[in-house]
């Protein structure tokens, strides 16, 4: 069991992609935190999202104090994700029961008050010429690392994984 956070997310391409793998990879909860009102899922985020956000448990906190208020009200340990000296690379890391992966604003990251607050620092190895991932990559390689060893996936049916028909959003 995991849930999603986006932490001050601002564009609908990595919002949309988000909610994808989030419902691909089987989370609970997607959280916006940041955010003066509830996220407009019009067509440049549902261009991405495929609508799957009819699927999800939507949660929106306005600061952080909410989101570790929540986290704990829930019972879910807040994991940040994001690239950090003394944070562990993605593989090693040791997942809680019920993470919380928390994924930082598109420009400035995750803020370093937030990061201290977490319980851990798990980031992506990365090996070219680039500073870092983009925010919904990296979303979706932590959710895929939580549930990588969990043999209950989804049949394949076909060239698609085989989804109940009154759920199935597209291909
Ligand atoms: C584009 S990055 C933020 C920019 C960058 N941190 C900076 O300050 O220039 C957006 C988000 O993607 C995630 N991210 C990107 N690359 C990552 C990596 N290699 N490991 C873990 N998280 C990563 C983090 O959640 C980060 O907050």
């Amino acid at each position: 069991m995991f849930c999603t956070i986006l932490h001050n997310l601002q564009s609908p391409t990595n919002v949309g992609t988000i909610v994808r793998s989030h419902v691909a990879f089987g989370g609970n909860e997607v959280v916006f935190v940041g955010h003066d009102r509830p996220w407009r899922f019009k067509k440049s985020t549902q261009a991405f999202s495929r609508r799957l956000e009819r699927l999800c448990d939507i949660t929106y906190l306005k600061s952080d104090d909410d989101l570790f208020d929540w986290c704990n009200s829930h019972h879910y340990s807040p994991i940040a994700i994001e690239i950090k000296e003394d944070a562990t690379p993605l593989a090693d890391f040791c997942f809680p029961e019920k993470p919380a992966l928390i994924v930082g604003h598109e420009g400035t990251g995750l803020p370093y008050s937030l990061l201290q607050r977490c319980t851990a620092t798990a980031f992506i190895p990365q090996f070219g010429d680039v500073a870092c991932l983009n925010v919904a990559t990296s979303a979706a390689i932590a959710m895929y690392e939580f549930r990588r060893t969990d043999n209950a996936y989804r049949q394949i049916s076909g060239s698609n994984f085989w989804v109940p028909a009154d759920r199935r959003v597209g291909t």
